[in-house]
Order: structure tokens, then C-alpha cells, then sequence
């Protein structure tokens, strides 16, 4: 009896999964823009526990980004469109992930040059969502 009600009660937690909303997406464009100013500053300070730190923030943060609950919602309308967004979405937020870890191999191993352009490649790939979602 107590595994089926902590079963349901799992169920239940799945089925209530809270929303992702514009407000928890601003929350985490903050804070990954905050762990690029964490790396960036072990680069200068050519501290690798820096850079690891603002990496793991990243890497973790940028996991949770996908289209909002209003966009998602909005597919009956444009279901061509947001299968593109959500594409467009996930295959840019793997990138980053990816080459968040460059960054740090590539620092760990002292090539800062190449752990610098893998900053770079993010930074891009930060403006090309932006400019495609967001038309900025
Ligand atoms: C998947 C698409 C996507 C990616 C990738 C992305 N952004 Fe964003 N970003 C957005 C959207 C959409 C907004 C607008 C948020 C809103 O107002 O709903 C935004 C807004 C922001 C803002 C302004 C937040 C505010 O307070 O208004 C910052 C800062 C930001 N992004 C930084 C970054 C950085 C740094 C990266 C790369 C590490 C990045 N973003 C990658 C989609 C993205």
C-alpha cells in the first residue's frame, strides 16, 4: 500500500511539472550570462577553478532552456514553426554544453588559446539564438 502511494504520488509530481515561463527563462538567460563573466574572469585571472565553476553553472543552467509554455502553446497555429524553434533550440543548447567542456579541457591541458575560442564559438552561438528567436 505505501509503494502505491508514493508511486502515485510520483505520477502526480510528473503530471504537475511546473511550466517553463518566460520569467524562469530571463532567470536563466541571467545566470548564463553571468557564468560567461565567470569564465572569462578564470581566463584573465588563469584560475581553472574559475573556469570550472563558471562552466558548471553554464552546462547546468543552459539544460533547463527550451521554448516557453506561451510559445509551446502556440503550435496548433505554427506547428512547422516551433518544431523548428524547438530543434533550432535544442541543437544550439547542445552545443553550448559541448563546448562549454572544450573550455575547460582545453584550459586544463594550458592551450587558454583554444579555451578562448571555444568561449568564442558559445558567444556566437548565444547571438545566433537571439538573433533568430529573438530578432536582435
Ligand atoms: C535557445 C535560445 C537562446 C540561447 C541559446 C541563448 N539565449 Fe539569451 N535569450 C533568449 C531569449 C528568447 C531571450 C529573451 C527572454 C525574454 O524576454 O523572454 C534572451 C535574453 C537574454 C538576456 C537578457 C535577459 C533579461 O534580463 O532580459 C541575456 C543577458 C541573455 N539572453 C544572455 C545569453 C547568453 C550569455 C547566452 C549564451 C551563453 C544566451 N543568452 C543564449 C534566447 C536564448
Amino acid at each position: 500500500m505505501k509503494r502505491v502511494i508514493i508511486g502515485l504520488m510520483i505520477a502526480g509530481t510528473a503530471l504537475v511539472a511546473k511550466p517553463y515561463t518566460q520569467a524562469d527563462r530571463i532567470a536563466d538567460m541571467n545566470k548564463i550570462a553571468e557564468s560567461m563573466n565567470i569564465i572569462q574572469s578564470g581566463f584573465f585571472y588563469n584560475n581553472y577553478d574559475t573556469v570550472e565553476a563558471g562552466v558548471d553553472q553554464l552546462t547546468t543552467t543552459i539544460a533547463n532552456v527550451k521554448p516557453i509554455q506561451k510559445e509551446a502553446q502556440e503550435q496548433d497555429i505554427m506547428e512547422k514553426f516551433m518544431d523548428e524553434k524547438y530543434q533550432m533550440t535544442n541543437k544550439i543548447v547542445k552545443k553550448i554544453s559541448t563546448k562549454s567542456l572544450t573550455i575547460l579541457q582545453r584550459f586544463k591541458a594550458g592551450d587558454s588559446a583554444e579555451a578562448v575560442q571555444a568561449y568564442t564559438k558559445i558567444m556566437g552561438q548565444c547571438m545566433k539564438c537571439h538573433r533568430e528567436i529573438r530578432h536582435w
